[in-house]
């Protein structure tokens, strides 16, 4: 069953009115289908894209899971994706990595906690390599983290109502530096 809204459909529509094509606009649409779906999408999500879009179903997939940012698994409350690429890693990301694995219990493979609180996940360059380590949750950026700094980010997320990131226009997500 849609769980498109006719709110949801008349964002499409205006999000393809900027656009020459209706392919054109699938990338924001998967963004609007993956806000829907509660921050992911699963195939129905995918297929109602399709749908909306004109498009085979096979093409959106294809599209859907090539990206990292759509997300093809349901995930926790907080995702916090940690750079491993060249400068987070000299800098410690590795570290950071295990340590944040250490403290929730998780394999930063994209696994959740048991209480659904957090996702954790190492992904590639988030481009705030000159501050080097960079941690993403949500829509926000964390950079120059340390431990300690992670654990006060987790101690404060604990109590913090999720954020679903929306479709990025022309803003970059939010800088945050500690
Ligand atoms: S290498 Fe980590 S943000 Fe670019």
């Amino acid at each position: 069953m849609s769980k498109f809204t006719e709110k949801d459909k008349a964002r499409l529509d205006e999000l393809i009115s900027r656009y020459p094509t209706k392919k054109a606009a699938l990338l924001p649409s998967l963004w609007v289908a993956q806000e829907v779906y509660g921050g992911w999408l699963p195939l129905e999500a995918m297929d109602e894209v399709a749908q909306h879009l004109e498009l085979p179903t096979a093409d959106v997939q294809g599209v859907a899971t090539f990206y990292t940012m759509y997300n093809k698994e349901p995930r926790g409350q907080h995702a916090i994706e940690i750079c491993h690429n060249v400068s987070c890693m000299v800098l410690g990301a590795e570290q950071l990595i295990q340590h944040c694995e250490r403290k929730l219990g998780v394999s930063a493979t994209g696994e959740t906690t048991a209480d659904g609180v957090f996702t954790l996940a190492r992904v590639e360059c988030l481009g705030a390599c000159c501050n080097a380590p960079a941690v993403q949750v949500g829509g926000t950026y964390y950079e120059n983290v340390t431990a300690e700094q992670m654990d006060a980010l987790l101690e404060k997320l604990k109590s913090a109502p999720s954020e679903v990131v929306t479709p990025p226009q022309s803003a970059m997500p939010e800088m945050r530096k500690f």
